[in-house]
């Protein structure tokens, strides 16, 4: 018997996944799709809320008064209104980007006036390098010191080191809530509390958590937490900026143009209040309403299953992959992580398993998962690794299909 049968997946569950599945058109013969955490596959209700908008209402948003405009508008402050309720947040904190990328860039942008000479910015070794180059360059230009928190060999984030570094002159903690590689999800309310005790900001890399679990903005106390909407189920050229108001209300935008503005003169400007100031030109409309429709689809299957049933399935994911003689799995125990899990089968590259396993009909993601510096500290062979990453619409049946897929990919490598 070569394959784990720990699961205790319900037959109702992946009754309720198998429908989910049917909502995703791209799915449409056998693909095994397991690259949720590089982008989320879009259901038929995303699709056609970008539709509507392009063949019904294509108007510019926030500039004109005839009726394509106004419901331009008011559809694409509705998709805000629904992220806010899902954050639990106020409307006026949440601003659109393109991605996760953008939206911490932001974010770091906007604090930039807080970090002086000496100072100290936080970042863990967990980070993906959108969290991670952002800091990086401004403690470089601030002449601040760039900190990173270290990992134990399983991956899980080294608490004591991190109250070692979080010294009183600490200005910002930059902190991922879930590894897009190892997919540790690391003590976000502790680390969030110890940072705050110091008078730090918090900006938190949501890309892979929020898609999974619920978030309330209220009771986690950061300043900032940034996620890609591309990821939640939205349109690609989708992210979000969440702020703190009195923050936002005191910071400046990355670009400066249309939109941004209250009145210009020709020596000088007034800015708009948030989170208008902070979305420059002509936004992504199409992208922004599929957005408020994703939300929507999140929460018509509500998070009480996607947490409930994704976190059976990681379970049923690393154990079957562990139960596979030759894989070395990276990271933490199942239930001290998000919905991922990456692996390597020694002697053969990533890439090599990834493009085998396409052949096969399985989508995975191959590579160093802009994740550098965490590949490099847990020593994985060639830098790199295979990544599995669910999504509610997976079964276990996908993941057996893997599993079956590898020992192919072993026979032909003959290892
Ligand atoms: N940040 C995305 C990932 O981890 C693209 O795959």
């Amino acid at each position: 018997m070569r394959r784990n049968r720990s699961m205790d997946v319900l037959v109702e569950e992946i009754a309720i996944a198998n429908n989910i599945r049917k909502e995703f058109p791209s799915l449409r013969g056998d693909e095994i799709y397991l690259d949720s955490g590089a982008t989320s596959l879009k259901p038929r209700k995303v699709i056609e809320a970008v539709r509507r908008y392009e063949e019904e209402f294509p108007a510019n948003v926030h500039r004109s008064a005839y009726p394509w405009a106004e419901k331009a508008t008011d559809e694409y402050e509705n998709a805000r209104k629904n992220v806010a309720k899902l954050l639990n947040s106020k409307k006026e904190e949440i601003v659109f980007t393109k991605n996760c990328t953008e939206a911490i860039n932001l974010a770091a942008f906007i604090l930039s006036k807080y970090v002086n000479r000496g100072d100290r910015i936080i970042v863990s070794i967990l980070e993906h390098h959108a969290n991670f180059l952002p800091w990086m360059r401004l403690c470089n230009r601030k002449g601040a010191e760039f900190t990173v928190v270290d990992v134990d060999e399983e991956g899980f984030l080294d608490m004591d080191d991190f109250q070692r570094k979080l010294t009183k002159n600490t200005k910002i903690v930059a902190i991922t809530m879930a590894s897009n590689v190892v997919g540790t999800v690391p003590p976000i309310k502790d680390i969030v509390k110890l940072a705050k005790d110091k008078g730090a900001f918090v900006v938190l890399d949501g890309a892979q958590y929020v898609p999974h679990h619920r978030v309330n903005v209220g009771s986690l106390g950061a300043d900032f937490i940034a996620f890609s909407g591309h990821k939640l189920f939205g349109p690609s050229g989708t992210g979000v900026l969440w702020g703190r108001k009195d923050i936002l209300d005191e910071g400046e935008p990355l670009l400066l143009g249309g939109s941004m503005i209250k009145e210009v003169y020709i020596d000088g400007f007034e800015m708009a209040d948030p989170p208008t100031r902070y979305e420059t030109g002509t936004p992504n409309i199409g992208g922004i309403i599929g957005l408020g429709a994703a939300v929507e689809f999140v929460e018509s299957i509500g998070y009480d299953f996607i947490e409930r049933y994704e976190k059976k399935l990681v379970r049923y994911l690393y154990d079957s992959l562990k139960s596979v003689e030759g894989v070395e799995v990276y990271g933490p125990p199942p239930e001290h992580r998000t919905s991922l899990v990456a692996f390597n089968i020694r002697g053969v590259h990533p890439h090599d398993v990834a493009w085998y396993l396409g052949l096969e009909g399985i989508m995975v993601r191959s590579g160093g998962h802009c994740a550098h510096p965490l590949h490099r500290r847990l020593s994985i062979p060639f830098n790199q690794s295979v990544r599995a990453s669910l999504s509610v619409f997976n079964t276990p049946e996908d993941i057996d299909r893997l599993i079956d897929a590898l020992y192919k990919v072993k026979r032909s490598f003959k290892v």
